[in-house]
């Protein structure tokens, strides 16, 4: 496993002052739903946690700044634009921070296992991706797909059928596909666990 991962418990967080950069609070105070505030925080808590392990920098030097398209959030390191691959994910009272210093791209998710409806299964999924069925099958698979849009930088912009995942491969088509080719066709290693219980988690990482 090359990459760090850092989980935070959402129900003891620090105040976000103690944590968040002056832009940061900024954007922290538009955000009007508790719970969204607390994933914000919780989710940024753990990669400063991950990078100042590393790195020496206090956390108010290392701002994840959303972007205005609803794309990749962009990290700067004491003001400058870093290209380390992270990634955050935040479900049902954590959130998880991913960092990968000898990957080109990662993407993580983490999902509560929950029942899955039908027409949600036939919507997001290709059949060929459907290998099994139950909660627990389902709720991984979706975590895999969306730890690849993340890894992409792109999101679920792109059509679902577009990104397959197939046991520990991905297959894309479409625009899924120019966009992987764009990034250099990195070699995705996907691999998913129970990082808490309860949960299904997925990394894409990508070399
Ligand atoms: C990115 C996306 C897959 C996140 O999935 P999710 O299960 O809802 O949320 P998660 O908790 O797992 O991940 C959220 C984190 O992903 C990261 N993220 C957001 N957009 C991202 C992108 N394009 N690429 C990589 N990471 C992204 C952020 O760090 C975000 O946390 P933060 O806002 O607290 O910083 C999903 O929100 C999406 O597809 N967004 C794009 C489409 C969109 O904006 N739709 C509007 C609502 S319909």
């Amino acid at each position: 496993m090359d990459y760090l991962l850092e989980i935070i418990d959402l129900n003891t967080l620090p105040p976000a002052q103690d944590i968040l950069s002056q832009r940061e609070q900024a954007f922290y105070a538009t955000l009007k739903l508790p719970k969204r505030k607390n994933e914000w925080l919780g989710g940024r808590i753990a990669l400063k946690k991950l990078i100042s392990t590393q790195t020496d920098l206090p956390a108010c030097q290392i701002e994840v700044l959303p972007q205005p398209d609803n794309g990749k959030p962009l990290l700067l390191l004491s003001g400058k634009k870093s290209a380390l691959p992270f990634s955050i994910t935040h479900s049902h009272g954590y959130a998880v921070a991913a960092v990968s210093p000898t990957s080109k791209y990662i993407g993580i998710d983490l999902e509560k296992v929950a029942p899955r409806i039908e027409a949600w299964k036939q919507d997001f999924f290709h059949p060929s991706e459907l290998t099994a069925d139950g909660d627990k099958f389902l709720t991984a698979l979706w975590t895999k797909k969306e730890a690849v849009v993340k890894m992409l930088g792109t999101g679920l912009t792109l059509n679902s059928f577009d990104i397959r995942c197939v046991g520990g491969n991905v297959h894309f088509f479409g625009r899924a596909q120019e966009i992987y080719t764009a990034l250099g066709a990195p070699f995705i290693t996907l691999t998913t666990s129970e990082l808490i219980p309860g949960f299904q988690f997925s990394v894409a990482d990508g070399k």
